[in-house]
């Protein structure tokens, strides 16, 4: 068990689930604290029945701390993470900052739970489209070995965070009332529309969202040799993001296989009754910790193809479940020493 434990980024619209899983799942320690930026330092947050000041988030802060969990902009982790682990913190990270550094362990725990062997400190956990995709893949990987995916993706405004939240119920307020709205995480209008970027532009007209999915997916399966070409979508839905998914396989698999193996995998739901009109949607995902497949079909354009939808709850799997999921690990792997 760690003694002292700490959630950083604590108001945000990730460290708010974070919270409830904690409370959720029994997670053990003896004392918590809630870190977040000046701004909300001195607010307070109710856990567990009881009330706990926030504190702002200052080197000296993690003296005393043995394990944060991190949800908070690239640029805050950048700084924090080396002042918590240089003073003997371990850090499970939500943000895409140290994602890709080779000593840092990128884990999804229903894919590569190994993968924190010998972590140095840190752990970081992947970017939320990368780790429902990620596990949907692995049973048809272990299986049939995927050679190539292509993926489009239907993201929500949780996504980015409690601004985007934010921008989608008053962007669509004011569409209805007919008046302007200044969007504050957005740079276009998303109340009635759709937007074909998340991200900078990164790489040969992918954007840094798109490369993500790549890098993180070849990091976790430890396999640069899988072909993934995805096209990144901000949808006007609250939260769950949504994926539109072909893998293409060396050994085939049949629609009845694929359904069987996504059952078996601890993890996912399998929801796929097209004709009663049963799928997996956002709305009905919401506050499930599961990824859900659905509309499982036969690629009709190649002859290892397989097509499925996959819809998973961003704020949970795609970030604060996979973050809880990995410090289980941790408190797992200590008791085992
Ligand atoms: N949203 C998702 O679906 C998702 C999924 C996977 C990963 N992530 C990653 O998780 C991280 C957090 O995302 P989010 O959606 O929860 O964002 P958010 O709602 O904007 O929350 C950001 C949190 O970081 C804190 N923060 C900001 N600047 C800080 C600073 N200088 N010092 C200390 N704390 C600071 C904020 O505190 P204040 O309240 O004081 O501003 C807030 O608690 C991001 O790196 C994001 O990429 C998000």
């Amino acid at each position: 068990m760690f003694e002292t434990i700490a959630i950083v980024g604590a108001t945000g619209a990730v460290g708010r689930i974070i919270r409830q899983l904690l409370e959720e799942r029994e997670f053990p320690y003896r004392n918590i604290r809630f870190l977040a930026s000046k701004r909300s330092a001195g607010t307070s947050i109710t856990f567990k029945g009881e009330d706990f000041l926030v504190e702002e988030m200052t080197p000296d802060v993690f003296e005393g701390i043995d394990l944060a969990i991190g949800s908070t902009p690239d640029e805050t982790a950048k700084e924090f993470c080396p002042w918590a682990v240089e003073r003997g913190c371990v850090v499970v990270d939500e943000s895409g900052y140290w994602r890709m550094e080779p000593k840092v362990p990128l884990v999804v725990p229903e894919v590569n739970p190994e993968a924190i062997e010998g972590h140095q400190g840190l752990i970081s956990s992947p970017n939320c489209s990368t780790t429902q995709m990620v596990v949907a893949m692995k049973p048809l990987h272990d299986f049939g070995r995927i050679r190539r995916v292509v993926v489009s993706t239907y993201q929500a405004t949780s996504g980015a965070g409690v601004k985007g939240q934010e921008d989608l119920k008053a962007g669509t307020r004011a569409f209805l009332a007919g008046e302007d709205y200044q969007y504050q995480a957005f740079k276009h209008p998303i109340a009635f529309n759709l937007v074909p970027q998340i991200g900078s532009p990164k790489h040969q007209g992918y954007t840094s969202e798109e490369m993500k999915m790549v890098h993180e997916t070849h990091k976790i399966f430890g396999d640069d040799s899988i072909r993934v070409c995805p096209t990144c979508i901000r949808v006007p839905v609250d939260n769950c993001h949504s994926e539109s998914i072909l893998v293409e396989t060396d050994k085939k698999i049949t629609v009845a296989q694929a359904r069987e193996l996504f059952a078996a995998t601890p993890g996912i739901k399998v929801v796929d009754d097209l004709d009663s009109g049963k799928y997996p949607m956002p709305a009905q995902c919401d506050g499930d910790d599961a990824v859900f497949v659905g509309r499982i079909r036969e690629d009709l354009s190649s002859d290892n193809g397989l097509a499925f939808w996959c819809v998973s709850d961003n704020l949970r799997k795609g970030a604060a479940t996979n973050a809880v999921q990995i410090a289980e690990l941790l408190v797992k792997s200590q008791a085992a020493v």
